[in-house]
């Protein structure tokens, strides 16, 4: 599955200081995921988990005397192939309820004698049949045994037969199954997916299996281990189309009201790569790669807006690069990619029939940014990835999921870059991935990447990881075994693997067995241990070593950290340009990571930014500037911000300039594709630090867009950073103009940087009245109201009116918008963020004690982190408070 925190990562960081930290909220967010996660179910890979249920118990040495008990399946039948056949309904019944009926035959082998049948069924009413819930036959003049009883288990989601004789062991038989289930907008399984056209309410019937919601759509060995060939055929109305991983076979059949759709039979795979679609929309297609047939799928309208056809022409570059790096052709008769409108996660790898946001695969070239294109591609290729490494060959359980989500999140960056050669993709890992994970595996709360099969089992657990984890530090760790074993021999390991476990399962020792070879094949390559040695320092436990290395003598000492710390400032400082922008970035990123762990001072940690007035490329900066950000959070209420301010200033004026000159009076876009994202933090930090020339020129674009409303003069990559520093800065007739634009726009991606951009403003009364129109869902949508909220808040201005005005509204707030939404425990976390002093800790822990009778539902453990966090910012600013205030003001002079 894709990253869902991949939304607006190139956003810019300008942002931040002016109030609208959208990504420090990705980069807070992915933390506070991971949390989330080990503590409540969730669905995998999204960032709207359901997480109103209770914490699960820890484990117990407790083991379910029945088979139906426990949550694995028995290792006593193995599936062969399916047919199944689903008829989805678009339009509520009578009771007003969407619901799909279908039916599925399994053919199974039996391994080990048993007279058990037990296989996955969840949600799903099934038909009775002279008493029992299926029918049994033998195939191949086998006698099946009868059924003594049928039952359903609603806990570990099992559809149980006990049988009167034991099925015999090499024999093969069918269980066939009848059910019916709802049609539900709750993104799992077969699902209902809603959207408006030209002011009509369509319906989409859709997917997403990962992680164990096949079972909710017909009955099935919902194990990734348990693969089958699937025969599918789907029923729907006349002028729809179906959609399933097979290629479709035929379509109309005469004189019936419906179409029925059926598929080419898939090659042998696990469930939860399968996916069902039914809709209205349109596809455009092309077949260079020797005939494949590549469909890009979207609505009517954004397929005539040519908004598919980007995601069209780097699919086909991507699969052929995918081809050679893996040695392995595309396993599969078509490729198909479709965008939906309101899809949780950020995209699926189904075989065949990747699903994805509309965000993740439209690119419109007039109105998307750098940043969106960037997100597209590297979706793409991480999603594509996914077709050989983890669909070909599936990890057998999910306690290896972070092989499979750190390969893909590894080699996207590999694919991308051949797509866009230009843009320097490889050395954007650092930033997305490796930092990510530092940040995150240096908790207390972090969990090695590998972990024993027998600690996951239930679907809570197996949520559990889809994290930070598995995706950014499995990435980061894949990246340096193939840096050290180099990249031909990593590839040719990797084509071993792939080649010799196709349409079947592994474990992640299988890769390693595969990489040692390729290292033993290769003469002239030698490794001082074996490849599972190596790794297992790196997978085995969790956290990252610190190595002192002294520059001078080359030698790994311990006890001289600070003095070797300042060794390398001084040669970042004195030959920054011999250094490459990675090892700048990283020994800036280092530091702050180091002065966080107190084995350097924090002054030690500034000091290593001194350097950047003469710094020009993004990497270093953005790494900067996220470290900064904490500063900007504990400090923007107190005297040292304007010291920081003061400094900051100083250190942006020459990016600033350098950009004017380069764009010749911004009138061109940055060549270079990191140029791009950086002018964006040149002109967002310059302007809210008051770089002289900055407010005027983002106003005047601003006051020309104002004047002609239906020509905007501002560039896509710079319309956030412009708008929120022209709302910030302007008054009433600016925040009219942006809400008019709002509230007009048809661009999803334009009504959100407006909707952002408004709680820019420092105007109190302009901000509580949008903190009021929250709650009017004519005003705001009513899945938007609890972002908007945070994006006042993160505003110093609007801080304390937010506080107030969610203290005065709890009770309504929790009612309306507290059933289960993760953007409601972001709400907390991001409103509490600035929290530092003991005065906002009685505040706190005060709102806690008087909403007890009201409840926090999913915000209850982000209020427990946000006490924590509070009491841990108050400890820090005390610690660190006067240091870094002498600091700033002397280095601002
Ligand atoms: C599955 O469908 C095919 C094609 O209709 C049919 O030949 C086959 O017998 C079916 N298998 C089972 C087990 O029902
Ligand atoms: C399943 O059966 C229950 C009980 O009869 C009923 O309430 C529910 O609506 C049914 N669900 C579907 C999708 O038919
Ligand atoms: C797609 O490729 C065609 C042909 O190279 C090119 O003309 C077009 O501009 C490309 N479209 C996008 C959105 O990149
Ligand atoms: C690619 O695969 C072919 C056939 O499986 C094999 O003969 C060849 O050696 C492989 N090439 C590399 C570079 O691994
Ligand atoms: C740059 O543009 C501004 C207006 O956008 C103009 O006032 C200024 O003279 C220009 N400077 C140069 C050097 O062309
Ligand atoms: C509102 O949108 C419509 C169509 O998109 C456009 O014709 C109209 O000029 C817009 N109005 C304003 C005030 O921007
Ligand atoms: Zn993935």
């Amino acid at each position: 599955m894709g990253k869902v925190y991949y939304i607006s990562k190139n956003v810019g960081l300008g942002l931040l200081v002016l109030g609208v930290s959208a990504l420090a909220t990705i980069i807070a967010l992915s933390i506070a995921y991971d949390k989330e996660k080990a503590k409540n179910q969730g669905r995998p890979g999204d960032g709207a988990a359901d997480s109103t249920s209770m914490p699960t118990p820890p484990a117990t040495l407790f083991t379910p005397k029945e088979p139906w008990d426990r949550y694995r399946l028995p290792d006593s039948l193995v599936p062969v192939s399916y047919n199944v056949t689903l008829w989805p309904r678009l339009e509520p019944n009578a009771d007003g309820l969407y619901i799909f009926t279908g039916h599925s035959a399994v053919v199974f082998k039996c391994v080990k004698e048993t007279d058990l049948i037990i296989i996955h069924s969840n949600k799903l009413n099934l038909t009775n049949f002279h008493g029992h819930l299926a029918k049994l036959s033998g195939l191949d003049e086998v006698t099946a045994p009868t059924i003594q009883k049928s039952w359903l288990v609603v806990k570990t989601e099992f559809l149980v037969l006990q049988l009167r004789s034991r099925l015999a062991v090499g024999a093969t038989y069918v269980l066939y199954i009848e059910f019916q289930g709802e049609l539900a907008d709750d993104l799992e399984g077969f699902y209902r997916s809603e959207y408006t056209e030209d002011g009509v309410k369509k319906v989409v019937a859709t997917s997403q299996m990962q992680a164990t919601y096949a079972r909710k759509t017909f009955p099935c060995f919902d194990e990734p281990a348990m693969k089958a060939v699937f025969s599918v055929t789907i029923i729907h109305k006349r002028g729809t189309v179906a959609l399933s991983n097979g290629r479709e076979i035929d379509g109309v059949i005469d004189g019936m009201p419906v179409k029925v759709t059926t598929f080419e039979p898939t090659e042998r795979m696990s469930t939860y790569l399968l996916a069902f679609i039914v809709s209205d929309f349109v596809s455009i297609q092309s077949n260079q790669n020797n005939n494949l047939l590549i469909r890009i799928w979207a609505r009517k309208k954004a397929i005539d807006d040519r908004q598919g056809d980007y995601a069209l022409n780097v699919t086909g570059p991507i699969l052929q690069f995918y081809e050679r790096y893996y040695n392995a052709t595309y396993p599969l008769s078509k490729s198909d990619q479709i965008a939906l409108p309101d899809f949780n996660a950020g995209a699926m790898e189904n075989w065949g029939l990747v699903t994805y946001r509309e965000t993740a695969l439209l690119y419109d070239p007039i109105v998307s940014s750098t940043g969106n294109k960037e997100r597209v591609t590297t979706v793409i290729a991480h999603e594509l990835a996914h077709m050989w490494f983890g669909n070909l060959v599936t990890l057998r359980w999910w306690n290896d999921l972070w092989l499979n989500e750190g390969f893909a999140s590894y080699v996207e960056y590999l694919g991308a870059d051949y797509a866009e050669p230009t843009w320097d993709m490889k050395d954007q890992i650092i930033l997305y991935d490796m930092y990510k994970a530092f940040a995150v595996d240096a908790l207390a709360s972090s969990h090695p990447l590998s972990c024993r099969e027998e600690e996951v089992n239930d679907p809570a657990q197996i949520s559990e990881m889809f994290n930070t984890i598995s995706y950014n530090k499995g990435a980061a760790v894949l990246r340096m075994l193939s840096e050290f074993l180099t990249e031909p021999v990593f590839a040719r390991g990797l084509s071993s693997y792939l080649n010799t476990f196709a349409f079947d399962n592994t474990e992640y020792t299988d890769l390693w067995d595969h990489l040692q070879k390729a290292v033993e094949n290769t003469p002239g390559i030698h490794i001082p241990h074996t490849v599972h040695d190596i790794m297992n320092r790196w997978t085995l436990q969790m956290g990252f070593p610190v190595v002192t290395i002294d520059t001078r003598t080359g030698i790994l000492p311990y006890p001289l950290f600070t003095e070797v710390f300042e060794h390398v400032i001084v040669c970042v400082c004195c030959f920054f340009q011999a250094l490459s922008v990675i090892n700048r970035a990283q020994i800036i990123d280092d530091a702050f990571n180091l002065a966080r762990a107190k084995i350097i001072s924090t002054t030690l940690a500034l000091t290593t930014t001194k350097y950047l007035s003469k710094e020009k490329d993004y990497i270093p900066w953005e790494s900067v500037l996220r470290n900064l950000n904490y500063y900007i959070l504990m400090f923007d209420r107190t005297e040292v911000y304007g010291a920081l301010q003061a400094y900051l200033k100083k250190q942006i004026q020459p990016l600033f300039e350098h950009f004017r000159t380069i764009t010749a009076n911004w009138t061109r876009v940055p060549s270079g594709h990191t140029d791009q994202y950086n002018q964006i933090n040149a002109i967002g930090i310059a302007c809210s630090m008051g770089v002289r020339g900055c407010r005027e020129l983002i106003r005047g674009w601003y006051r020309q867009w104002m004047e002609t409303p239906n020509h905007n003069p501002i560039h896509p990559n710079l319309k956030s950073t412009v708008y929120c520093s022209a709302i910030a800065f302007g008054g009433t007739e600016e925040w009219d103009f942006a809400w008019m634009k709002f509230k007009n726009t048809t661009v999803a991606s334009e009504a959100s940087r407006l909707r952002a951009a408004m709680a820019c403003t420092k105007t109190p009364w302009l901000l509580n009245r949008y903190l009021e129109y929250t709650l009017d869902p004519t005003k705001i949508r009513k899945q938007d109201a609890t972002s908007t909220i945070q994006y006042i808040a993160q505003n110093v201005v609007g801080l304390p009116l937010a506080w107030n005005f969610i203290r005065a509204r709890w009770s309504y707030i929790f009612q309306q918008y507290g059933k289960g939404s993760f953007s409601f425990s972001s709400l907390i976390s991001g409103i509490t963020k600035r929290f530092s002093t003991e005065f906002e800790l009685q505040e706190l822990k005060k709102f806690k004690e008087d909403n007890l009778h009201v409840g926090f539902g999913s915000a209850t453990l982000a209020l427990e982190q946000a006490i924590e966090k509070t009491t841990a910012n108050i400890k820090w600013v005390t610690e660190n408070k006067a240091q870094v205030l002498k600091w700033f003001t002397e280095a601002s002079k």
